[in-house]
């Protein structure tokens, strides 16, 4: 497997320059997108709209890659511009009475929360559940769920700690509950196995900038059609309707399935650069892309533990993921995260701690130099 991974490398001409260990945050792209963006840039160029019948065809085939990623079928995806578009799918079209509640991990990233929050004016009450230890407890969240609970909206994988929250098991306890599972998959989806039917998820949204390898401003959302057909569509447009192409017929049809939330023009050009990554995330089998991963995080989790670092990451069998969080020795975060940028190592300093988040391209020699550089920024304090 590392043979497969190593060339792969090549398409990362990153490596050149950083050891970039930040896919959590923002991903360089690999090779093939630059190249599709490239070739439909100079179709743009060179033929104008008259290209849009081939772009459109790209961006059916994403949504088919985006769909055998999920285990979905590709009437039940929807492209949107980010994790945050397509949770406020959700959050706007539920038809929510005074009183109302949604239950939310206290550490959720933000784009999980305000959507909800936004709601507060409208009677909709928000029920934070803490985290302990760097895990959210299926006790907590079920302890939280009351009548009133309508959604309990969460992380795949929670972006500070890592912690991989078990899906499967959280929906059967809002189901039985009578309310919706809503993930935000951002943190997951493009490293970790998720069959949104076997984990009978009701709707998923992940921006693609992430661990999908994609341009900025597109994602993916994933919508149950038990859900959708009680979904208020919040902001329908003109290609939300079955017979769009027929301007002056103005009848109010929405498309069944989930194209109904593409309501206008989309990003083409994102979306053929997003269509390159999905294959090569399908090609490589996101099977193997979790074992890589994973296999470099525990790597990185014993020679980090062996150098006396404490992890704050969960790293159980079925918690762990692609996010490893430390805390930092005698220095403050930002201050090796600074010494670390200076040394080639891209990382991030979040809540007092270094997350460090790796993708399949990278390998153990990566790691290897950034416990080299961790203790190389140490002695250099010494020396001062
Ligand atoms: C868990 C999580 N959700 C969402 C986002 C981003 O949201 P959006 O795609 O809406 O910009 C991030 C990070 O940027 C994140 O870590």
């Amino acid at each position: 497997m590392a043979d497969r991974f190593g060339k792969i490398r090549k398409l990362f001409p990153i490596t050149r320059k950083y050891i970039y260990l930040n896919h959590a945050a923002v991903s360089p792209i690999p090779r093939p997108v630059a190249e599709a963006l490239r070739k439909q840039v100079a179709e743009q160029l060179a033929y104008g709209g008259r290209a849009e019948d081939l772009w459109e065809k790209r961006a059916e085939q994403a949504r088919r890659e985006a769909a055998k990623l999920l285990g979905a079928k590709p009437s039940e995806i929807a492209f949107v511009t980010n994790t945050t578009h397509g949770l406020n799918l959700v959050a706007r079209g539920v038809d929510w009475k005074r009183g109302d509640n949604v239950v939310l991990p206290r550490v959720e990233f933000p784009a999980n929360v305000y959507p909800w929050l936004s709601l507060q004016a409208k009677g909709l009450r928000i029920k934070f559940v803490p985290e302990r230890d760097g895990r959210i407890l299926l006790d907590d969240i079920e302890r939280a769920i009351d009548r009133r609970t309508r959604v309990v909206a969460i992380s795949f994988v929670e972006f500070t700690s890592g912690y991989r929250n078990d899906l499967t098991a959280l929906s059967k306890i809002c189901h039985d509950k009578g309310a919706y599972l809503v993930v935000d998959g951002i943190q997951g989806v493009g490293a970790l196995k998720l069959d949104v039917k076997k984990a009978a998820i009701d709707a998923l949204s992940a921006g693609g900038h992430k661990w999908l390898l994609a341009p900025q401003g597109t994602g993916i959302f994933y919508c149950r059609p038990g859900l959708l057909r009680k979904l208020e569509h919040p902001m329908p447009g003109w290609m939300s309707v079955v017979g769009w192409e027929n301007y002056y017929q103005f009848e109010y049809r929405l498309f069944k399935d989930c194209r109904r939330f593409e309501s206008a023009q989309k990003n083409l050009l994102g979306l053929c650069g997003l269509l390159e990554a999905l294959r090569l995330i399908n090609r490589l089998g996101i099977d193997a892309i979790e074992r890589r991963i994973l296999e470099i995080t525990d790597y990185l989790c014993e020679r980090l533990q062996t150098h006396g670092y404490r992890i704050f990451s969960p790293r159980g069998d079925r918690e762990k993921s692609g996010i490893v969080s430390f805390y930092p020795k005698r220095r403050k975060a930002e201050a090796v995260w600074a010494s670390l940028l200076k040394q080639g190592f891209v990382t991030s300093a979040r809540q007092g701690r270094i997350r460090i988040s790796p993708h399949f391209y990278n390998n153990f020699a990566d790691i290897d130099r950034l416990l080299h550089a961790l203790s190389w920024g140490r002695s250099q304090k010494r020396a001062r």
